[in-house]
């Protein structure tokens, strides 16, 4: 399985949910085989590290982020994955209209996939520590959802 989770820059929510489902997915025992990686819509974070607020909350969870570099997603990536989750609807929106035609992923909202509540990771760019809390709850709790479907121990359907 190639779970790819994406943003608007990758360098806040997308490098956090890559960070959190992957200790998700370890607890889970899902590591075998598993590919997880993160990208952006836009290009205009391309190689930096994520937002020393990201970093931070992750870290204040246990979980390092600082190594990871932002980059914006690309054509072959829809070849390359299995899931492509959005962060919210207007990175799903945007996913779509890249893939255009040739798309092999399932490309989805995060939250809506992993939980079945359709809704956004609100962006923190703009806003407090507060609100980077927020997007890490939402995310942990999209993360553990996600690992748990993928590891088919839920009922629900994997999509
Ligand atoms: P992200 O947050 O999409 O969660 O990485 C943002 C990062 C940068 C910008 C917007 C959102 N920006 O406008 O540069």
């Amino acid at each position: 399985m190639r779970v790819l989770f994406v943003c608007l820059g990758n360098i806040c929510r997308s490098p956090l949910a890559e960070g959190v489902f992957r200790a998700e997915a370890a607890r889970a025992g899902l590591s075998e085989g598993l590919r997880v990686d993160s990208a952006g819509t836009g290009n205009w974070h391309a190689g930096e590290a994520p937002d020393a607020r990201a970093v931070a909350v992750a870290a204040r969870h246990g979980i390092d982020i600082s190594s990871q570099r932002a980059r914006q997603i690309s054509r072959g990536d829809f070849h390359a994955f299995d899931l492509i989750l959005g962060m919210d609807h207007r990175n799903v929106q945007d996913l779509t209209r890249i893939a255009a035609f040739d798309n092999k992923a399932t490309i989805d909202l995060f939250l809506g996939h992993a939980t079945g509540e359709t809704r956004d990771v609100a962006d923190p760019y703009y806003g407090n520590e507060a609100d980077f809390e927020a997007a890490y709850r939402d995310i942990k709790a999209g993360a553990t959802a996600l690992a748990a479907v993928l590891a088919g121990k839920t009922s629900r359907d994997s999509g």
